[in-house]
C-alpha cells in the first residue's frame, strides 16, 4: 500500500484565504488586526521566517508590526517594547521569534506578553488554560497538525495517537490536544526505551523530534496517518558539492510504504504554521472587539 500524501500547503493556502475574507469584513467595520513580530539579533533562520511571516500577514490584509533589534538589546529594553506593545490598541497579537541571543531570558520575555495577545500560546496562563481544558490561545505548529489529522480522519476519538518529541513548542501542546480530542495518548522521547515499539502502536504518529529521518518505515503500524514536523536540512551530494535538501524526521521513502496518509517535508506541516499563526491572530483582534 502507498500512502496518501497530505498537502498542508493546500490547506493552509485554503486557510489564509478564509482568514483574509474575514479580515476584509472587519475592515469593513473599521477595524484592522494587528500582529507585531519582534525579532532580536541576526539569526538566519529566524530573519527568514520574520520575513515570511511579515509578507503573509500582509497578504492577509492585517497590519504587520516589525521591531527588529539588535542581538546586544537588553531584557529591561525588550521588556518594555512588550509593555508598549501590549497597550497598544492596533496590536491584537504578538509574537516574539525564538531562540533569543544568549543573555535574554524567553521565559520571562513571554510571559510579559499580554495571554490575550499571545498569538504563540507559550504564556504560561495559555499553557495552564489548554492543559485544563480552558479556552486558550493554542500554538500553531501543533493546532495545523490537529486541522490536517481533522480533516483527514474526521473524528480522533479513542485513536492511539503517539507523540515523539516532547518540546514546549510542539510536543507537549500537541499531546495535550489529541488528549482534548479523546485520543489515547504516548509521549515518547529520547529515553523512551524502545522508540520502534512504542511508534508501531500509533494509528496517529507525530514525529517532532529534530532528527533527519529517524523515524523508519518498519516503525511504523500499517495505515497509520503520520505527522512530520521535522524540517531539517542534509547534505545532498547527489545534486553536487555544497548542496543540501529538506527532510523530516521520518524516513518519507520507507514511510510512504507503510502508512495510510502522510505529510511530506516540506508542503505538509511547515505552511500551517503561520497560517495558524493568522488564524489566531485574527481569533486574538475578534476576542478584543467583543
Ligand atoms: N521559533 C521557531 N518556531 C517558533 C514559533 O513557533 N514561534 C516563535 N515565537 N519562535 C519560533
Amino acid at each position: 500500500m502507498t500512502a496518501s500524501i497530505i498537502d498542508g500547503k493546500a490547506f493552509a493556502q485554503q486557510l489564509r484565504a478564509r482568514v483574509a475574507e474575514h479580515v476584509a469584513r472587519l475592515k469593513r467595520q473599521g477595524i484592522t488586526p494587528g500582529l507585531a513580530v519582534v525579532l532580536v539579533g541576526e539569526d538566519p533562520a529566524s530573519q527568514v521566517y520574520v520575513r515570511n511571516k511579515g509578507r503573509q500577514t500582509v497578504e492577509a490584509g492585517m497590519a504587520s508590526f516589525e521591531h527588529r533589534l539588535d542581538a546586544a538589546t537588553s531584557q529591561d529594553e525588550l521588556l518594555s517594547l512588550i509593555a508598549r506593545l501590549n497597550a497598544d490598541p492596533a496590536v491584537h497579537g504578538i509574537l516574539v521569534q525564538l531562540p533569543l541571543p544568549r543573555g535574554l531570558n524567553a521565559e520571562a520575555v513571554i510571559n510579559a506578553i499580554d495571554p490575550a495577545k499571545d498569538v504563540d500560546g507559550f504564556h504560561i496562563l495559555n499553557v495552564g488554560r489548554l492543559a485544563t481544558g480552558q479556552r486558550a490561545m493554542v500554538p500553531c505548529t501543533p493546532l495545523g497538525c490537529l486541522m490536517l489529522l481533522r480533516d483527514r480522519l474526521g473524528d480522533l476519538s479513542g485513536a492511539e495517537a503517539v507523540v515523539v518529541g516532547r518540546s514546549n513548542i510542539v510536543g507537549k501542546p500537541m499531546a495535550q490536544l489529541l488528549l482534548r480530542e479523546n485520543c489515547t495518548v504516548t509521549i515518547a522521547h529520547s529515553r523512551t526505551r524502545d522508540l520502534p515499539q512504542t511508534c508501531r502502536r500509533a494509528d496517529i504518529l507525530v514525529a517532532a523530534v529534530g532528527r533527519p529521518e529517524m523515524i523508519r518505515g518498519d516503525w511504523i503500524k500499517p495505515g497509520a496517518t503520520v505527522i512530520d514536523v521535522g524540517i531539517n536540512r542534509v547534505p545532498a551530494p547527489d545534486k553536487g558539492p555544497d548542496k543540501t535538501r529538506l527532510v523530516g524526521d521520518v524516513h518519507f521513502a520507507e514511510a510512504v510504504e507503510a502508512a495510510g496518509a502522510i505529510t511530506p517535508v516540506p508542503g505538509g506541516v511547515g505552511p500551517m504554521t503561520i497560517a495558524c499563526l493568522l488564524a489566531n491572530t485574527l481569533t486574538a483582534c475578534c476576542r478584543a472587539h467583543g
